[in-house]
């Protein structure tokens, strides 16, 4: 009778194991299976990541080297001065050469005080997203935005003033519009444009 009733008992959490088992790998199998879906939000931080890494080695690994070595400067004017480009153009320009790409996603540094026109805001969710994280940096102003039939994921990081000379050249260029920068003030955004389909 006590036999009887281990064995019962073995028996069924047996069957529960299993069934326990069965599910577990069912699942595992289901998991790798289902679409993986990545908010737009994410892509956003994964690409900005990427172009402030970017810059950064690029502004003093590269630039500043070079300058301290007395090999070669970066200069507004680099085509024709034989220069290096200066950190902000290094970021605009990749960011040309990825929207040429044809991927889709494309960036580009604006600002509300473009020492140039055409890094002003483009449109009117651009002015907005400046406007939010001149006021509040630490967070992307993010949206949804229609062009023609396609729609876009539109997320702007605001580019501070991390070092002085980000203050002082665009203080003393002659086409900045502003010449109060001080050191981490807000001096525009980094605008990623993600398309999400129709
Ligand atoms: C030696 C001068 C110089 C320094 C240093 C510099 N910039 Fe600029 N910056 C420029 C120029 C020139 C442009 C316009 C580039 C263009 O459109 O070709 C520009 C463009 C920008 C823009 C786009 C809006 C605009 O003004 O046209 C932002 C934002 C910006 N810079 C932020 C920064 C930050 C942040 C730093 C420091 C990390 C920095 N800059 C350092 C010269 C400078």
């Amino acid at each position: 009778m006590k036999r009887s009733l281990v064995r019962g008992t073995v028996f069924v959490l047996l069957i529960m194991l299993g069934g326990v088992g069965y599910w577990g790998i069912e699942a595992l199998l289901k998991g790798s299976d289902q679409p993986v879906t990545i908010l737009p939000e994410k892509v956003a931080d994964y690409v900005h990541a990427i172009i402030e890494a970017n810059r950064t080695v690029y502004a003093t690994n590269v630039v500043d080297k070079m300058q301290e070595k007395g090999i070669v400067e970066a200069a507004e004017h680099w085509r024709q001065e034989n220069a290096l480009p200066l950190p902000a153009q290094f970021l605009i320009e990749t960011g040309r050469l990825v929207a040429e790409s044809g991927v889709g996603i494309k960036y580009r540094l604006a600002s509300l005080w473009p020492i140039y026109v055409w890094n002003n805001a483009q449109s009117d969710f651009e002015r907005k997203g400046l406007e939010a994280v001149a006021k509040n940096p630490d967070r992307p102003f993010t949206g949804f935005v229609r062009i023609g039939r396609e729609r876009l994921f539109q997320a702007v990081y605001a580019d501070r003033a991390v070092a002085h000379a980000c203050a002082e050249c665009h203080n003393r260029h002659p086409n900045s519009p502003r010449r109060d920068y001080k050191l981490n003030d807000v001096m525009g955004g980094i605008v990623i444009t993600i398309p999400v389909g129709p």
